[in-house]
């Protein structure tokens, strides 16, 4: 029987690579932007697609599956956004509670309630939720809106018909030439996974991947692996562009951006940069740092120099520069903030910001340049699978492109999970 499945907040449908990849047919997707359901729908034809908010989607999704089929969904993964995930401690949000306080808390959190209504009314075989390691710490407002952390709502709503826990895994370890922490949660109420989880504690694959290689394990996919053949690219007009590989560009830099990142070492932030005055090159100008407050908030350093300590030479250091009195000042900003990465270790983790230098560790180990779309392609693992950035037959903007391949879930991760679970539901006990 054809295995079917539900995605919820499927953004352009980029994880459901993984599902598709093991025959498991995506018929249902929910997603909020239009012009991420539309990349979605020209990917699953055949999906019937809600686009909107899923509060007032889940009574149409329900009744939509259960008037075109007869069993439940084999699977049903909801990765829900992640930005409101809080890195506050759940004793704090109690505190405040009991105090009479309200706690602040982002709405887009409770955006689990509609997905496990979904659960619990067609029954899906398997779960899978993916998150950020914060949503262990994450506390939402329950129906009689009293706090409770998102974990134990899940397990309160489902269990004991669902059996499983969360995971906080990174994708690195599973082949993935990045590093992305991830809360990955399978559920399931499906004969076989309930046997395989009392007798391992665990409905995901073990990792194939470590740091270095062993007997048990290959070492870490390094970039030089992974993008270290791509021609080279400069953020520079007519440098930016490779007119034979299909999304193989990056945006233009301006020249103060790129004279900082051409004396940007790799593994480096341009925030260190030494003197390239060629009298001097001193090499131990103060490195920039940050330190916690007395509140223990991390303040970056106001102390660290922009021009050279032995010979006053600017150095290649972010600055900005007053428009009138054109005194120059070091920018704001973390040693993460225009930092290369290294060629032999896996990416820093891709977000929607991937193509932005000032974001963390997003600059390429050796080239004047952030990631091209087409080595986020990679680096995401879509590469891999097959995916059509087209809507009516014409290429999406590149904005939308960079903010699908940020925000989407490796398929690789999600199809190695695919192939567990089809393997656990088939494996004889
Ligand atoms: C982490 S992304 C999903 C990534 C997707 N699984 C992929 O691999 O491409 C979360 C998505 O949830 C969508 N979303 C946010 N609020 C929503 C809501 N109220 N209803 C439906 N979708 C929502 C966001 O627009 C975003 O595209």
């Amino acid at each position: 029987m054809k295995k079917i499945a539900i995605s919820l907040f499927s953004s352009s449908g980029i994880g459901d690579l993984g599902l598709k990849e093991n025959d498991i047919e995506t018929v249902i997707g929910c997603e909020l932007i239009q012009e991420r359901m539309q990349l979605f729908a020209n990917n699953y034809p055949n999906a019937k697609c809600f686009n909107g908010d899923i509060w007032e989607l889940k009574n149409n999704i329900i009744e939509f599956y259960k008037s075109k089929y007869k069993t439940a969904p084999f699977l049903l993964i909801a990765t829900p956004p992640c930005q409101g995930m809080s890195s506050n401690g759940m004793g704090k949000m109690l505190n405040d509670f009991r105090k009479g306080l309200r706690p602040k808390m982002d709405k887009r959190n409770r955006l689990i309630i509609p997905a496990i209504e979904i659960i619990k009314e067609l029954e899906p075989e398997w779960v899978i939720f993916e998150n950020v390691p914060n949503m262990l710490n994450t506390i939402i407002l329950n129906d009689n809106n009293e706090p409770i952390n998102i974990i134990d709502y899940i397990k309160q709503q489902l269990f004991p018909k669902y059996i499983g826990t969360p995971e906080v895994i990174d994708v690195a370890d599973y082949g993935i030439p990045q590093h992305r922490k991830r809360l990955i949660t399978v559920l399931t109420r499906n004969h076989n996974g309930i046997l395989e989880f009392n007798k391992t504690g665990s409905l995901i694959p073990k990792s194939t991947h470590a740091e270095n290689d062993s007997e048990l394990k290959k070492h870490w996919v390094t970039l030089k692996e992974a993008i270290g053949d791509l021609p080279p690219l400069r953020a520079e007009s007519g440098k930016n562009i490779d007119k034979k590989i299909f999304l193989h560009k990056v945006p233009i830099l301006d020249k103060k951006k790129l004279f900082w990142l051409d004396n940007t070492p790799e593994g480096e932030t341009a925030f260190n940069n030494q003197c390239i005055n060629p009298k001097c090159l001193f090499s131990k100008n103060k490195r920039h740092g940050s330190s916690q407050n007395s509140k223990g908030i991390n303040k970056y350093n106001s102390c660290t120099p922009l021009y050279c300590e032995k010979c006053g030479a600017l150095l290649p250091r972010p600055y900005v520069e007053d428009s009138k009195s054109k005194v120059k000042r070091l920018m704001k900003g973390y040693t993460s903030a225009y930092k290369r990465m290294s060629w032999n270790a896996p990416a820093s983790t891709l977000t929607q910001n991937f193509q932005f230098a000032c974001s963390d560790n997003k600059v390429h180990p050796s080239q004047s340049r952030v990631l091209s779309l087409y080595e986020g392609l990679i680096i995401q693992t879509i590469a891999n699978y097959n995916y059509s950035f087209t809507i009516d037959n014409k290429i999406v903007s590149d904005s939308l492109i960079r903010e699908t391949i940020g925000e989407s879930v490796p398929p690789k991760m999600i199809d190695l999970i695919c192939k567990h679970i089809i393997q656990i539901s088939e494996q004889e006990y």
